[in-house]
């Protein structure tokens, strides 16, 4: 197969590696918007699931392969027949399907943690990619830990397996072990040791543990690989994988020297970092790159003066490239059904007619208690509506009382199944008190691991977004909500925690 060499191909694991992250976990819902929106950006492989680990992650991916029809869609499988079989069944309605199958390549994990020899390895793998390729024509194959693996063995794998149909080679730095000059070199020697190598799309799949997965997928790809696996924000196993918004704009913004180009339309990726961040209550660093609060906020005297005499003078990128824009007043008090649908569209949303009027309803009700309503908020309307569309329990009513004298004191009314549940509790503070009446109505216990608040948008009247992490039945659970009331976004988010521990 010809492959244009400077065309760096993307491939999103967002919705497979990020949502290995601990506390995640998406609905098929949920998934499909952040798919929909990937393909926006112009993500050309997006791997939607690992089909054979529950059947929560086989429907997610069969229904983004029916439905996200530009982006390749593929699906994880282990070397294992009814992982693979599982994987073709779960993309077999995609317009592009791919299988994705791996194997442990170092001796390290082959010993300890599979349990097998080289040589039996050498057979699954041949096996599996034999058997995927009997379903799909698009077949890549991973050997894991491959920075830690013998050359040799490595060398001989990758052969193996391209001789037996696979289209993409993927190196994995799992553990995030190696530097880009060691990275970089891998890749070089390989390709020079590999000849067929030559004939596939050579990947790479960098973990951050040692803050390095963005260079190392750099370093790869200015030594022939073409193609870049990583997550939206960075997400991922362990300190995550490598942040596709990073390698994008790296492309975007160094393209005289690099001479490389990708398929995202960079516009789009402020938008998808709030999604991603929205859906997965996993909040962005302030100061991470491109898509943190504070990556275009310019704080010091003569950073500030330099920008307003010249943005170059400090700004490399300039912030409406990646979709940054001042943050607009919108729509108000008095728009209508009409303008607010209109312009819903303008942002690229098609919502059915009671998904429409949800949403105007909750807009409404921002309007009443926030002067500016912009973009930003429009949309963590929408993710709100999207992450409590399965719930269990919805909250309809929240009372807090409290003071200086007074012990807090909390009631909500919670709804499920069309039955109203109210219930009081105090509590230490009024955040402790709403969550605690909650735990009563619910009769679900959860251990509070983390509690956070942001604001969404600038001043005091803005939205609060909280993010609370529990852990319920031993397992850690993310919920996110977001008011004009910061006591009942917590709420919201204690809520939606307990609704997402019930659906998984
Ligand atoms: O980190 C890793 O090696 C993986 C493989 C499945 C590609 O996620
Ligand atoms: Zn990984």
């Amino acid at each position: 197969m010809a492959v244009d060499k400077n065309r760096i191909y993307l491939f999103d694991t967002t919705l497979r590696d990020g949502e290995q992250s601990p506390g995640i976990s998406l609905s098929t819902r949920e998934k499909l918007e952040i798919a929909d929106q990937l393909a926006k950006l112009g993500i050309d492989v997006i791997e939607a699931g690992f089909p054979i680990t529950s059947p929560g992650d086989f429907e997610a991916v069969s229904t983004i392969a029916k439905k996200v029809r530009e982006p390749i869609i593929a699906a994880l499988a282990r070397v294992v027949d009814a992982d693979i079989d599982r994987a073709a069944e779960a993309v077999k309605k995609a317009e592009r399907p791919r299988i994705h199958t791996f194997v442990m390549s170092s001796d390290t994990q082959i010993k300890y943690q599979l349990r097998k020899t080289r040589e039996e390895v050498l057979e699954m793998a041949v096996n599996a990619v034999k058997r995927a390729k009997s379903y799909v024509n698009d077949v890549e194959f991973s050997p894991m830990d491959a920075s830690r693996a013998d050359f040799d063995f490595l060398c001989k794998l990758i052969d193996v397996t391209i001789e037996s149909g696979a289209t993409v080679i993927n190196v994995p730095d799992t553990v995030g072990y190696a530097t880009p000059d060691e990275f970089g070199r891998l890749i070089a020697e390989l390709i020079k040791a590999v000849p067929a190598m030559s004939e596939v799309i050579v990947s790479v799949h960098c973990h951050n543990d040692l803050g390095m997965s963005t260079a190392n997928a750099l370093a790869a790809i200015m030594n022939g690989a073409v193609q870049v696996e990583g997550t939206i924000n960075g997400i991922g196993e362990r300190a995550g994988n490598t942040a596709l918004e990073e390698i994008a704009m790296i492309i975007d913004t160094r393209r005289q020297s690099l001479g490389k180009y990708t398929n995202i339309k960079t516009e789009e990726i402020a938008k998808t970092s709030r999604l991603v961040s929205s859906l997965t209550g996993y909040q962005v660093q302030f100061n991470k790159a491109i898509v943190g609060k504070n990556a275009f906020a310019h704080s010091s005297g003569i950073h500030q003066d330099g920008v307003l005499k010249d943005r170059s003078t400090f700004e490399i990128i300039n912030p409406k490239r990646v979709g940054i824009n001042e943050s607009l007043l919108v729509l108000g008090k008095t728009s209508g059904r009409h303008a607010f649908r209109k312009h819903l569209e303008s942002l690229g949303y098609q919502l059915s007619d009671d998904e429409l009027e949800k949403a105007f309803e909750r807009f409404k009700d921002l309007a009443d208690k926030k002067a500016e309503i912009t973009d930003i908020d429009i949309e963590a309307i929408l993710a709100d509506e999207v992450r409590t569309a399965s719930d269990v329990y919805t909250l309809e009513y929240i009372s807090v009382c409290s003071g200086t004298d007074t012990t807090p004191t909390a009631t909500v009314r919670l709804r499920k199944n069309g039955e109203a549940i109210e219930k009081t509790s105090i509590g230490d503070g009024q955040v402790d008190a709403a969550c605690k009446a909650i735990k009563r109505a619910t009769g679900v216990k959860g251990e509070l691991i983390s509690y956070n608040v942001n604001s969404i948008t600038e001043g005091l009247d803005a939205q609060g977004d909280v993010t609370i992490q529990l852990k319920i039945n031993g397992k850690p659970v993310l919920g996110r909500g977001v008011s004009t009331d910061i006591i009942e976004a917590s709420a919201k988010a204690y809520l939606n925690a307990i609704n997402k521990a019930l659906s998984s």
